[in-house]
């Protein structure tokens, strides 16, 4: 005979079981469907007032080829050689590396790309303490000659 403690004890089990087995089924699902808001990953803007920031380079040619040089030592790794997204770090991020020399980009002010170059957005990272005004602003002038080496 079972007593009726025993048979309690045994539904308590069970039931802890199927609480586990929902867990962990619910886990799963939830594994295989990300939320929405990681899926519809908002695109990356700059703050409308980065617009009025002016470049004190624009009419410096001698400055893109510094932001060039900071560019092949930095940046290339991921944006590739030549700014086209293709770099060899950049092959297994989410997001890719932006394509430097498309409309996308090239469409943004001066302010908005040195405000990203300035911020970051991971996996983009910040220059903020790294380089100074100048360096960034060299680095958007370089940008802005891709756009012209484009065919
Ligand atoms: C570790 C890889 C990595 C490095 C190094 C890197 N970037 Fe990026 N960059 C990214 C990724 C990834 C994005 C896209 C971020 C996003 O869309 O959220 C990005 C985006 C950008 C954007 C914005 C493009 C857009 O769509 O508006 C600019 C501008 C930029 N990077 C410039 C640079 C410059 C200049 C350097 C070097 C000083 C640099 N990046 C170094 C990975 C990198």
């Amino acid at each position: 005979m079972i007593d009726r403690k025993t048979v309690f004890k045994k539904i308590l089990i069970g039931s802890a079981l199927i609480t586990l087995g929902l867990v962990l089924v619910s886990v799963k699902l939830s594994a295989k469907n990300p939320s929405p808001a990681q899926d519809e990953k908002q695109a990356w803007k700059a703050p409308a007032e980065a617009d009025s920031l002016v470049n004190p380079f624009a009419d410096d040619d001698k400055a893109a080829k510094q932001g060039k040089a900071i560019f092949q030592s930095l940046c290339a790794i991921c944006h590739g050689p030549a700014g086209r997204g293709d770099g060899v770090a950049g092959m297994a991020l989410n997001p890719r590396p932006a394509n430097l020399t498309s409309e996308k980009v090239q469409s943004q002010s001066d302010g908005a790309i040195f405000w990203k170059i300035t911020n970051g957005n991971a996996p983009m990272p910040t220059y903020k303490e790294t380089h100074t005004d100048s360096q960034r602003w060299q680095l958007v002038k370089y940008i802005r000659t891709l756009k012209a080496k484009k065919k």
